[in-house]
């Protein structure tokens, strides 16, 4: 049995129950081949399914991943289309092995913007295995830190009306946030060398682990993943207390 397995076994009630990705390097690591931005997206996207098989044979409950920010809109309307496209093929291929492994897939963000032909597929996906309850697979698509807590805000607002301000407090926010059934995650992995959370979770890092790595998001391979999930286990969470 390797070191991580054993760990996992006597240490399984200290496990992250919560694991969020910055997928950032994509481009780099496909410039670096000298090839298109688009074959390195196509190489993240198997990272991710790298993750959801290491992670969920492991017994993380949630992984959520950055997959497209309000920010990335800027991009050339090329990169664009193809960003869009990948929920797509996600849903397309993987769709059989999330149901044998019991996976619900839902999202973060703000949908509405979504062109159709992506938002039917993802619907398709988050309704077909919306039964499904070993591990929730999170995409946080067209997603911002800031964009949720205003949206929050302004659903909060609508309801409450004139007795908003009275009401107004982290846990009932909370409520009006994308998911408030999420534990918040116990930890943050950014590949791609920056440290910073660039609008991810910005309410819900508040007590976070932050790990960043140099290595590009297309070469996360079985061996990082151990010594992620080491490296957290070794931390001491103290949330504030002593
Ligand atoms: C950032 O790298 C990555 C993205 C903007 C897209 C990430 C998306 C995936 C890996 C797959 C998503 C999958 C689904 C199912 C939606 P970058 O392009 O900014 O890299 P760079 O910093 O090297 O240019």
């Amino acid at each position: 049995m390797s070191q991580l397995e054993n760990r996992i076994k006597v240490e399984r009630e200290n496990l992250p129950k919560h694991i969020a990705f910055i997928m950032d390097g994509n481009g780099r690591w496909a410039q670096q081949r000298k090839m298109p931005r688009s074959f390195g997206h196509n190489a993240g996207l198997d990272a991710m399914r790298r993750v959801i098989r290491f992670y969920g044979e492991v017994g993380i409950k949630v992984l959520s991943f950055y997959a497209f920010s309000t920010e990335n809109w800027k991009r050339s309307q090329r990169e664009v289309n193809f960003l869009m496209n990948l929920p797509i093929d996600f849903i397309e291929q993987d769709l059989p092995e999330l149901m044998e492994r019991g996976a619900r897939l839902i999202y973060s963000g703000d949908l509405t913007k979504i062109p159709k032909k992506t938002l039917d597929a993802m619907r398709r996906g988050e309704k077909a295995t919306a039964q499904n309850n070993d591990l929730i697979i999170n995409i946080a698509f067209n997603y911002g830190g800031r964009d949720e807590i205003i949206r929050g805000i302004r659903a909060m607002a609508l309801e409450h009306k004139e007795g908003f301000l009275q009401a107004l407090n982290e846990e009932d926010l909370g409520k009006f946030l994308d998911h408030p059934e999420l534990p918040d995650p116990d930890l943050i992995v950014r590949t791609g060398g920056e440290q910073r959370l660039s609008n991810f979770f910005l309410w819900q890092a508040a007590y976070s682990e932050l790990f960043f790595t140099e290595e590009y998001w297309p070469d996360l391979n079985e061996e990082l993943l151990e010594k992620i999930l080491g490296d957290y286990l070794d931390r001491n969470r103290r949330f504030g207390g002593l």
